[in-house]
Order: C-alpha cells, then sequence, then structure tokens
C-alpha cells in the first residue's frame, strides 16, 4: 500500500458491515486511524478487529443525537481530530407507495437523512480544516424505482446536503462530496430479503439490468472513496462521483 492517508484520521458511520467495512478497511491499510460506528456491538467489535490495530469501534444510532454528541467525544479522546468523515450508515426500507408505514417512513427518514445531517453538523468542532467529508448516496437519487420512493428521496437529499454543506464550509476548506454507488455486493439485500436465496436472486436481477452485467464488489466503492478522502480530490467540491457500472448514463 501507498499510504495515502498516513497521519490521518477517518471516521466511518456503519463501517462494521458492507460498503462502510471495505471503507475502513482500506483507509487503514493505507495509514490512517480508523473508528467505525453501528448498533450492533458484536458486529462491531468484530469488524474492528478484522481492520485492525489502528480501528476502534464506537457504537450508536446515528439518528440519535447524544450519540453523535459521545462519538465525536470518544474519537477526540482517542484519536484526536478528524480528516476524513463517511457518512455511510443507512437502512433499506422498501414498499409500495400504499402500503409504506409511517413508521417505515420514520426509519428511512431519521436514519438516513436526519442520521445524514447530524453526523455533518455534529463533527464540525471536530474536523480539521482542509477535511474531506464523504457522503453515500445511491443512484436511486435520481431514479423513479417501484417501492423506492422514501429511500430514494433520502439518497436525494444526501446529495443535495453534498452542495449546501460545501458552500457553508468554504472557509474552513471542507470539502463535502457525494459517492454514489450502484448495486454493491453486501448484507443490506438480506435485510429485506425473506431469505438468502431470495437475497441473491435479488442480488442477481439488479446485475442483469446494470450494464456492467455484474453488482460491484464492495472494494470498487472504496477505491473511489478512497480518491475522495485524499488529498488527490481537492478540486472536487460538492461534486457526485458515481460509480454504477454504466447505470444512469446507458
Ligand atoms: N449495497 C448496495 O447495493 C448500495 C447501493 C447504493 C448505495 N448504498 C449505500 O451504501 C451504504 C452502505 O450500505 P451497505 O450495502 O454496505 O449496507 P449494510 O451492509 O447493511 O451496512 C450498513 C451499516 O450501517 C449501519 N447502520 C445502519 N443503521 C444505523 C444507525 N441507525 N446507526 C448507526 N449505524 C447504522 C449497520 O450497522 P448496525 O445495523 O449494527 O447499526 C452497518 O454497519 C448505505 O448508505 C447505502 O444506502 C448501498
Amino acid at each position: 500500500m501507498s499510504a495515502k492517508l498516513k497521519n490521518k484520521v477517518a471516521v466511518v458511520t456503519g463501517g462494521s458491515s458492507g460498503i462502510g467495512l471495505a471503507m475502513a478497511k482500506l483507509f487503514a491499510a493505507e495509514g490512517a486511524r480508523v473508528a467505525i460506528t453501528g448498533r450492533n456491538q458484536a458486529n462491531l467489535q468484530a469488524a474492528a478487529a478484522a481492520i485492525g490495530d489502528q480501528a476502534i469501534g464506537i457504537p450508536g444510532d446515528v439518528a440519535s443525537l447524544p450519540d453523535l454528541d459521545r462519538l465525536y467525544t470518544t474519537v477526540q479522546e482517542q484519536l484526536g481530530r478528524i480528516d476524513i468523515l463517511v457518512v455511510n450508515a443507512a437502512v433499506y426500507v422498501l414498499g409500495p407507495l400504499t402500503g409504506f408505514t409511517e413508521a417505515m417512513f420514520d426509519k428511512v427518514s431519521d436514519i438516513n437523512f436526519k442520521g445524514a445531517f447530524f453526523t455533518v453538523q455534529k463533527a464540525l468542532p471536530y474536523l480539521n480544516n482542509g477535511a474531506s467529508v464523504i457522503l453515500i448516496s445511491s443512484t436511486v437519487n435520481e431514479k423513479g424505482v417501484p417501492n423506492h420512493a422514501a429511500y430514494a428521496a433520502s439518497k436525494a437529499a444526501v446529495r443535495s446536503l453534498a452542495r449546501s454543506f460545501s458552500a457553508e464550509l468554504l472557509d474552513r476548506k471542507i470539502r463535502v462530496n457525494a459517492l454514489t454507488p450502484g448495486p454493491v455486493d453486501t448484507p443490506v439485500f438480506e435485510t429485506v430479503a425473506g431469505s438468502r436465496e431470495e437475497a441473491k436472486a435479488m442480488a442477481g436481477n439488479m446485475a442483469a439490468f446494470t450494464p456492467a452485467k455484474r453488482i460491484a464488489d464492495a472494494s470498487e466503492i472504496a477505491a473511489a472513496a478512497l480518491y475522495l478522502a485524499s488529498d488527490e480530490s481537492a478540486y472536487m467540491i460538492g461534486a457526485e462521483l458515481l460509480v454504477d457500472g454504466g447505470l444512469r448514463s446507458l
């Protein structure tokens, strides 16, 4: 590895699984000290151990403002000030417009939208000037897909936050960009499918309608996140980096 993130401190919310875990592993391999978050403590500790000595797991819910305060004071105490913040934690709650309940809506909105907003707001006193903030969106942020209304809107909101936050943080040279994956092979499909087989079938369907004819490996999204995290992307501000196997453009 090239140690592109030597001496940097990174926080990855939802770093205990899937894309978040892949990003945390790559950042650590590139020399960063990494804090990951998640609600399930056992998964979090296992993930931190898999990342290595440079990683700590801090349990918490991104929809809870006291949890976010605790996250950042712990990071400050244990790792110091933050250079890279990845706002990745999210839930994938699907359902038709007719049957979508208030509880489902509140869950998506509280974690994916409110959680993203306050994950950044609460980080501000702890971020170094010049920090890179990466908001994980999704290609459904610009598409109409059945059963995805609330999730897609939450991801469009996240895309929007990258623009507005960047505009407000220019004086501190804090860059906020959206990283927008297409379908990625992670445990998320198991959270919406009834069984492992159904999750596999979902992933297979997504591969079939993606021009690349496969879904991404989480490491491919992590590679894009490394670019946004490092100073190589210094001219990207309020932008969107699309890593979607051709889904949007073709
Ligand atoms: N996989 C895809 O095809 C895909 C495509 C486009 C975009 N994305 C986006 O990529 C990101 C990661 O998705 P993934 O596929 O890697 O999902 P995943 O494997 O289900 O991982 C989600 C992570 O977020 C954490 N999390 C969920 N709710 C949380 C909360 N309220 N507070 C703190 N942590 C929470 C989970 O841990 P706990 O459950 O223990 O809290 C877990 O660590 C999400 O933003 C997702 O919307 C995914």
